[in-house]
């Protein structure tokens, strides 16, 4: 069998003359987390309807375990869906929310009360079964919506946004108990969101949608530490940005200057002249007292502007005298903040941590 759980190919969808998809093409492996990341309207929910049955693509198909699947109905396809709105029965209680699918398939009553109360031991909501939907909280709702899901033992489970309506501290609880569940039970999970910090922590991989088309598919590691596009650096995680020029291409390597002087690349087969982004992550750039004159390569001079202190970590803004503001973040040492404001600093990183993007 096929390693692929889903493969969605070449999948294009158009309301009218607009385009929401153009040409898609994505693997789903057995078992995954993948996640489908970008800003609001680039197409995330519309991709999912049509894995999951809910919508038709003008184009294209979608295979599941190896058969195409395109036009069968959502209820017909061995996947599931957690909505963001959860869209739970108000007028059942917890137990009879979770139990609807069964019922509906006619299994007996002995196996629907097993199945029932496993998910939501697993969901740990035992204690809640006989709660009306009203009487439970926010995270509570996203429970039993997983659980009915989840209920129905689907090869795939989709799951666009579930955590949106939760605040920070519970949807941070509720990724761990996502990853918890997805251990225990093994099934594929497409999760979509717009933010990239929870798709950093959950994803095995992260596909990054921008306007309808796949900008670039990694593991969170790869996509932050080699963005293959400006999209991809500013999207994923902060990152210092600078336009600049390239002299002294080598095959090693090449010199671009940048507002702020010049930065030593480790990127070959660039062309002298041509445009480029430098990317430089706050935590590649080492912050130290001033001294000596003069900018060299691989320097940046100027003044702390701005002092940061969130938890463990220390963020300084930086103002070059040339204008460009640039951040840096180190871990806060045990003497506490080294630099104040106003201070005269100097900015140092390793050429090998630059990445170099097309302009
Ligand atoms: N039924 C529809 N008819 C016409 N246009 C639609 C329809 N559904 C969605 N669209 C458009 O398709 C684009 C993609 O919508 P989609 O809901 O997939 O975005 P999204 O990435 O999920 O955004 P969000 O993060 O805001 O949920 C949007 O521009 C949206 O307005
Ligand atoms: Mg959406």
């Amino acid at each position: 069998m096929s390693q692929n759980i889903v493969e969605l190919s070449n999948i294009t969808k158009k309301w009218g003359i607009f385009t929401a998809l153009e040409n898609i093409s994505l693997d789903v492996k057995k078992g995954e987390i993948l996640t489908l990341l970008g800003p609001s309207g680039c197409g995330k929910s519309t991709l999912m309807r049509i894995a999951a049955g809910f919508e038709l693509p003008s184009r294209g198909h979608v295979r599941i375990n190896g058969t195409d699947m395109t036009a069968v109905p959502p209820e017909k396809r061995p996947v599931n869906m957690v909505f963001q709105r959860y869209a739970l029965f108000p007028h059942l209680d917890v137990f009879d929310n979770v139990a609807f699918g069964l019922r509906l398939k006619g299994l007996p009553k002995a196996q629907i009360n097993d199945d029932v109360n496993a998910m939501l031991k697993l969901v740990q909501l035992e204690d809640y079964s006989s709660r009306w939907i009203g009487e439970i909280s926010g995270g509570q709702a996203q429970r039993v919506a997983l659980a009915r899901a989840l209920v129905n033992k689907p090869s795939v489970l989709l799951l666009d946004e579930p955590l949106a309506a939760l605040d920070l501290k519970i949807r941070h609880l509720m990724l761990d108990e996502l990853k918890r569940i997805h251990t225990e039970t093994g099934t594929t999970f497409i999760y979509v969101t717009h933010d990239q910090d929870e798709a950093m922590i959950l994803s095995d991989r992260v596909v990054l949608m921008n306007k309808g088309t796949i900008e670039q598919i990694g593991t969170p590691d790869e996509m932050y530490g080699s963005p293959k596009t400006l999209f991809c650096a500013k999207f994923f995680g902060e990152t210092n940005l600078l336009d600049g020029k390239v002299r002294n291409a080598s095959a090693s390597g090449a010199l671009v200057d940048v507002p702020v002087g010049s930065a030593q690349v480790g990127k070959a087969g660039l062309l002298d002249g041509s445009s480029v982004h430098l990317s430089i992550r706050p935590e590649a750039i080492n912050i130290a007292s001033a001294n000596g004159a003069g900018d060299r390569a691989n320097e940046v001079k100027g003044q702390v502007e701005d002092v940061t202190f969130i938890g463990s970590r220390v963020v300084y803004k930086v103002r070059h005298q040339a204008g460009t503001l640039l951040k840096c973040q180190e871990p806060r040492s045990a003497s506490g903040i080294r630099f104040g404001v106003g201070s005269d600093v100097s900015l140092t990183w390793d050429p090998q941590s630059v990445v170099v993007l097309a302009s």
